[in-house]
């Protein structure tokens, strides 16, 4: 991805930072277990809520979560699916799904009808999965960008 800029989304000023670029990889971690929403901890809690009355229009958008399946098994990643969610009533193209085999876990909001709306990524028990799930959701989603 010709060009591309690696952010602190906690460094931005506001989500207009967002709308600025062509197209956007977001990471967000989970936190704030099973509460309705503010689940990430970190400055995409508040994008969140600005992200919906923001155009995307024509951008592609791909999502990465942060979470651990083996102590938060019945809420692993849901905060990808507040930012997915954010990001389709903004009207970006979101890409990137990904199945549910090879993770164990009980729930997860981020599963949207029956994929991950984004790439799991478990750093606290799986991180010897990290690198090859990330290498072929890469592969997946190029083409898109
Ligand atoms: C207080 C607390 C609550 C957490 N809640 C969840 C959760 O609901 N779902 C989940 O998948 N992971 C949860 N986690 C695990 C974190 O998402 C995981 O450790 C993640 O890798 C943290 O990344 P970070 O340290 O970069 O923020 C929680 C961790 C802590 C410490």
């Amino acid at each position: 991805m010709p060009g591309s800029v690696l952010k602190d989304v906690d460094d931005l000023s506001s989500a207009d930072e967002l709308e600025a670029a062509e197209s956007l990889i977001c990471c967000i971690p989970t936190w704030n277990t099973g509460a309705d929403e503010d689940r990430s901890g970190t400055a995409w809690d508040q994008h969140i809520k600005d992200i919906p009355t923001m155009n995307f229009a024509g951008k592609t958008v791909a999502i990465v979560g942060l979470g651990d399946s083996a102590s938060y098994g019945d809420f692993f990643c849901d905060a990808m699916e507040e930012l997915y969610t954010a990001f389709v009533q903004s009207g970006a193209n979101l890409v990137g799904k990904v199945p549910t085999d090879g993770y164990t876990f009980n729930e997860s909001k981020s599963v949207v009808d029956g994929m991950f709306c984004g790439l799991p990524i478990d750093e606290d028990n799986e991180s010897d999965l990290t690198a090859e799930r990330l290498k072929s959701w890469i592969t997946s989603i190029q083409v898109k960008f």
